[in-house]
This record gives structure tokens, sequence and C-alpha cells, in this order.
């Protein structure tokens, strides 16, 4: 069944599969009408990473507050929204849950169908945000904390799976070498801005051998990295933490960029996108840009603030399954394994 009302479709989303719970208003998909985000950080930080039970009862007390502001930023009421999305994995289950719960509370109260949405589909969307003019198909890089795919986007709502990594994300793996360097929490964004100003030829880490041509591992890196770091540490030499971190950094870069820019041009893409929160990655943008304009393949990258964890995202990628007439039942359940491709 396609939905087709001839007049602008608004979605009010909710997102708090981690740490962010975050509220966000679009209109058919593309036109940000307002856009919410609660961080949690402060309360995470103390632990040195997420704790799931504060995280679950920090959202609690947020959602209905982040759901008032994006109403009241875009001047509008519930009366105005066609319909709610939620995120129903993957990510944390109890964070999921709150989500979920309350947005299926809202959905039963206003007679207003709800759209339940992957965050990896709506990592993807958030780059119908800030490029309008962006349709598929196309090659998307998704990197965030828990996944690091290759997938392909034939349509909306449509994917593909070319690649993906074996053990680490990329973002697990920046956070936990920021870590071995004693930064704070969250590491990725720290050791980001930290490896400008170091020499990423300073320690040479090893290429990992995955068995597909288009698949990631960065466990090996991340286990070199720590040991050279242990023997500095032995040695009584002070961390010359800025050339560590861009040698990391240029490691994983390095990975991501030589797997992306062959496989877009063997799948036939004709562009590439990238998504996640290491999408924010200074050096991952300057090298995809610089990859992708040799290639000849033009180049989609989310704005720094839809990089990371948002609510617009997941009522960006929610329209789609709007106009297909996709709806969840009052049974939804969070689902933190969920897969974007499979099952
Ligand atoms: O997409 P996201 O906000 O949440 C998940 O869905 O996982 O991604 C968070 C991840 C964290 O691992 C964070 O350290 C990493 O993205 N990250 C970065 C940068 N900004 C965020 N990693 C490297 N460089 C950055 N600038
Ligand atoms: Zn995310």
């Amino acid at each position: 069944m396609t939905i087709s009302t001839g007049k602008p479709v608004r979605i009010l989303a909710l997102e708090s599969s981690c740490d962010e719970t975050a509220a966000a208003i679009v209109e058919d998909g593309r036109r940000v009408l307002s856009d919410v985000v609660f961080s949690q950080i402060d309360l995470h930080a103390l632990y040195g990473g997420v704790v799931p039970e504060i995280a679950s009862r920090a959202h609690v007390e947020a959602c209905d507050r982040v759901i008032d502001q994006a109403l009241r930023e875009a001047g509008l009421t519930f009366g105005d929204i066609d319909a709610l999305a939620v995120t129903y994995g993957p990510g944390l289950v109890g964070a999921l849950l709150t989500g979920v719960s309350c947005m299926k509370g809202l959905s039963y109260a206003l007679g207003k169908p709800l759209i339940p949405v992957n965050h990896i589909e709506g990592h993807i969307a958030a780059n119908f945000l800030t490029h309008p003019e962006l349709e598929p198909p196309f090659l998307c890089l998704v990197v965030s904390g828990g996944h690091s795919h290759l997938v392909n986007v034939p349509d909306h709502t449509v994917y593909e799976l070319i690649g993906q990594t074996f053990d680490d994300a990329a973002g697990e793996a920046f956070d936990k070498a920021a870590r071995v360097l004693g930064l704070p929490y969250p590491g990725g964004p720290r050791i980001d801005a930290l490896a400008e100003e170091g020499d990423p030829g300073y320690l040479k880490l090893p290429e990992p051998h995955t068995e597909g041509r288009f698949d990631y591992s960065f466990s090996g890196v991340k286990t070199a990295f720590l040991n050279a770091v242990n023997k500095l540490e032995m040695q009584g030499q002070p961390l010359p933490k800025a050339d560590l971190a861009a040698s990391f950094r240029r490691a994983v870069v390095d990975q991501l960029v030589s797997r992306a820019i062959p496989a877009a041009m063997e799948s036939g893409a004709a562009k590439i996108a990238l998504a996640g929160g290491v999408s924010a990655n200074r050096e991952l943008r300057r090298r995809m840009t610089e990859a992708c304009a040799k290639a000849g393949l033009p180049l989609y990258m989310p704005e720094l603030r839809y990089c990371g964890d948002n609510g617009a995202m997941i009522a960006s990628a929610a329209y789609w399954r709007y106009l297909k007439g996709e709806t969840a039942p009052l049974t939804l359940n969070a689902v933190p394994g969920l897969r974007l491709v499979g099952s």
C-alpha cells in the first residue's frame, strides 16, 4: 500500500537508543521543523562510558520534555502531526524500551500511526536532511559506535550489505584507543581533536586481513596500539599522545577509505554517502573528499549535527516507511540486536 496525501507529511520522532534523548519534527523526510537533543554525556562521563541503567532512567525523565520542546520550536501542536516514529533497535534494551513505551502511549492516546525505525537506517537518512536533492541509489559507509558497514542503498528502505566489521566497530575502536591514552569519554571526538596536532607517521600499525575484500577488522590495530602504549609506559617514557592519536586515526581511516572506494566502483554505485557518529571524523571527511574527487564519485556527508544520534534522522527514515504504509502495532517491542539487512 502506498499513501499519497498530496500535502506535506509531518513526522514527530523520538530517539533513545543510547545516551541521547532526542525528538524532532521533519516534513516530507527532508525539511527539519525542529530538532531537540538532550545529551546524557555529563551523567556517564564519571564512569568512563554509558551506564545502561542510568541511561534508561534519564530517558524516562527527558522523553516528555524533548517532545514538548520539539513541538514548541516548530510552533506546532499534536494536531499538526501526521505520524509518530520511534527507534526500536539496535541499542541498549532499557533505553530503547523507554522510547518505544513513550511513543506507543502517545500513538494510542492521539490515535496517530506509529512507525518503527531501525537506528542505522536513521543514520543513513541523515544525509537526506543535509542534501535534500540526494536520491538513491548510492553506497553508504555506516560508521558508528556499534557498526561499520558498507551498504548499497538501491532505493529508499532497501539495503544490501556489501561489507562489515567482524570484530570492533570503528567508533568502538576509537573509544578504546582514547581510553588507553587516558582521554575522557566519549573518546572518538577527543582522539580526533588531539590527532590534528600529531604526526600520523609516528607509529606504524598493522593492516588487517579480512575474508571479504570489503570487510573490516579493527581489533588487530587496537591491540597493536595498546601494546605500543604499554611498551612506552614500561620504559617510563612520556606518551606522545598527539602522535599516537594521529597514528591510530590514520590506520582506521586508511582501512575505511581503502575499502569504500573499490566497493563503490565494483558495485557500480554512482555516489557515496557517509553515516554514523564516526562520519564526524575530520580525517575521514578529508580523505573521503579527496578519494571521491579522484574517483569521480560525488560524496554526501551529513552536516556535523546530524552525524551523531538525533531525532531528525529517525523522522526522515520514517517518512519513506510511512509512504509504504508500514506502521507498528501496539505490541511493538524493543529489539536490541536489530539488523539492517537479514535477521
Ligand atoms: O552514531 P553514534 O552517535 O552512536 C551509535 O549509534 O553508536 O556514534 C557514536 C560513536 C562513538 O564511538 C564516538 O566516539 C564516535 O562515534 N565518534 C567519533 C567522532 N565523533 C563521534 N569517532 C571519531 N572521530 C570523531 N570525530
Ligand atoms: Zn547512532
